[in-house]
């Protein structure tokens, strides 16, 4: 069962009177109690996609079309363009929440976590109690494993992953239908690496959250986290597919690309790069015609130049790309 939607998502920076087109017409979807990984090169639009659908853009930021459907809610994201709409704001930590990148920019270092922790509630019941929230938070601390002494801490005096694991635990204290985490996991070693992930998926079990975006540059990470993989490449949607076919056989040749730079996954070698990709990405001061990837496409036809490739649905799982297209005609035909 479908969780959320978004569809037509496309948004650009402006600075110094320049445009950055950084997202164009993504539609993605998030099955009920899965997990959907998101990967893609550096710039791809993976955060700013991330700051949209938790509904806290930058100030420079423009979305100039898409909507969000989450469990039965339609919110029009343009509205996000105005940061302080106030439907946003209610829907934000208790429908959807953030997991921003690195926990201790999460956290205010001049404030013990508890005292965070009450603000997150208050944010959603400006009535609640200190007492009662710092009740409620110590409660989910316990019921996740993690040290409800925590509260009593200044950030710094936590470890760097029991810190991510206490700011993954708060920005869901509010049961967010939807949970969108930006690379999470970055900064952490590979044995604070599994825990979080095992946390994140605690949180989908025990029904705490329902469903995450999970944003990663590891290929391999995800291989093992995420049901479902898109890959995004400037700005774009190009490849979506549960996470085992996307790995074993990814179709669009920015995903081959993608996952010929990696090895997935042997003990030991998590996210080493094999071999580059030749060329770089695209400039995105101008709207891109035809194929974002046409110049660094080893299998790029004339079409592709000058013609946005199609969206191709092959039974659970979809890719954007001419070959497909032929493909996929070819097969009808035939
Ligand atoms: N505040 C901003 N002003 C102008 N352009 C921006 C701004 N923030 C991001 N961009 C541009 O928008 C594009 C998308 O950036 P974004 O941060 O979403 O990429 P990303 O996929 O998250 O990259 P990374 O993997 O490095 O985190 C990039 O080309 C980036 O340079
Ligand atoms: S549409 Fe063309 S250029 Fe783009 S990935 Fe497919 S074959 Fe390559
Ligand atoms: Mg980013």
């Amino acid at each position: 069962m479908t969780l959320a939607s978004i569809r037509d998502l496309s948004a650009h920076y402006s600075a110094g009177g320049t445009r950055f087109h950084a997202l164009d017409e993504v539609a993605l979807d998030v099955r009920s109690g899965q997990i959907l990984g998101v990967v893609g090169e550096s710039g791809c639009g993976k955060s700013t996609m991330a700051s949209v659908l938790s509904l806290n853009p930058g100030p420079s930021l423009r979305v100039t079309a898409g909507t969000l459907s989450v469990a039965g809610t339609d919110i029009d994201l343009t509205d996000a363009t105005r940061g302080a709409s106030a439907s946003h704001r209610a829907l934000r930590g208790g429908t959807v929440a953030l997991l921003p990148q690195g926990a201790l920019n999460a956290l205010n270092p001049t404030r013990r976590v508890g005292a965070q922790a009450h603000d997150i509630l208050a944010a959603g019941d400006r009535r609640i109690k200190r007492a009662v929230s710092y009740e409620r938070a110590a409660a989910r601390l316990e019921a996740l494993d993690l040290p409800p002494r925590a509260l009593r801490a200044y950030p710094h005096q936590l470890s760097g992953g029991m810190r991510q694991r206490v700011v993954t635990a708060l920005a869901t204290l509010r049961n967010p239908r939807l949970l969108v985490a930006d690379e999470p996991s970055s900064a952490l070693d590979v044995s604070s690496q599994r825990l979080l992930v095992d946390l994140l998926r605690r949180l989908i079990a025990e029904g705490l959250v329902e469903g995450i975006v999970f944003i990663t540059h590891d290929v391999a990470l995800l291989s093992e986290l995420a049901d479902r993989i898109a890959v995004m490449y400037a700005g774009r949607v190009v490849e979506e597919a549960p996470a085992r076919e996307l790995v074993s056989s990814p179709r669009h040749p920015y995903s081959q690309a993608l996952l010929a730079s990696v090895l997935v996954p042997e003990p030991g070698t998590r996210g080493r790069r094999l071999t580059g990709i030749p060329g770089s990405p695209p400039d995105l001061r101008a709207p891109l015609a035809g194929c974002a990837f046409a110049p660094r496409c080893e299998h790029a036809m004339d079409v592709c130049a000058t013609d946005r490739p199609p969206r191709v649905v092959t039974g659970s799982r979809d890719d954007s790309c001419w070959r497909s297209a032929e493909t996929e005609e070819a097969a009808h035909v035939g």
